[in-house]
């Protein structure tokens, strides 16, 4: 499924809000709710700035996934989510992909980059190494669910080194 990215505009504050309202969203802490709070948040700059880009997944002319990055030179925190309905056939991956190029494309000082799953996110987790990346860390009880449970948290990374070596070893 060829996927196109596009950078999420101020016009994009109704899309973004119906996006996130329309469906649960597992394995996040806390998704906004409130519509009119997240319009507003676009209007202020939460979703792109000097800091933060935000990019949709656009599969055949519709808007299935969201990229959200902290571009942070020590450590980028990345957001991303697709729909359900899109789930479990590649994008995940293919998006871990690009923005992993993305990042250490626009942030020269980035050493690493460490992406945080919960325990049983099982897709996350298959996506991460299939891009590469080592499970570095396990935190046991680290990751609050809105219902007080705690679950475990791993963290997966990749170096700069192993970044560009997956890429010279790819077919040209
Ligand atoms: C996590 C998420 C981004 C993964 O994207 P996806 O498009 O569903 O994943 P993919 O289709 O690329 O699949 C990745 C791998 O996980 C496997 N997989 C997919 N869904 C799975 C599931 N429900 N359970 C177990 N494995 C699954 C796939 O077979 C694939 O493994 P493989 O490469 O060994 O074949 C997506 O499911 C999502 O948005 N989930 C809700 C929000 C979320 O969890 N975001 C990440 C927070 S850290």
């Amino acid at each position: 499924m060829p996927i196109a990215y596009r950078r999420l505009v101020k016009a994009d504050a109704d899309l973004l809000a119906e996006f996130i309202t329309s469906e649960p969203w597992p394995f996040h802490s806390g998704t906004a709710t409130d519509p009119g709070k997240i319009r507003r948040k676009v209007r202020r700059g939460h979703y792109n700035n000097r800091q933060i880009r935000t990019f949709w997944m656009v599969v055949d002319g519709a808007e299935v996934g969201l990229i959200r990055m902290e571009l942070i030179d020590e450590m980028p925190r990345i957001d991303l989510r697709i729909r359900a309905t899109h789930r479990g056939h590649g994008l995940g991956t293919e998006a871990q992909r690009w923005l992993t190029d993305y990042l250490f494309a626009e942030l020269p000082e980035l050493h690493r980059l460490e992406g945080p799953t919960r325990h049983d996110n099982h897709a996350m987790r298959r996506a991460f190494v299939a891009c590469g990346y080592t499970q570095e860390a396990h935190f046991r009880e680290a990751w609050p669910a809105p219902d007080g449970t705690l679950h475990d948290t791993v963290v997966y990374t990749i170096l700069r080194r192993e970044w560009t070596a997956a890429r010279r070893a790819e077919p040209a």
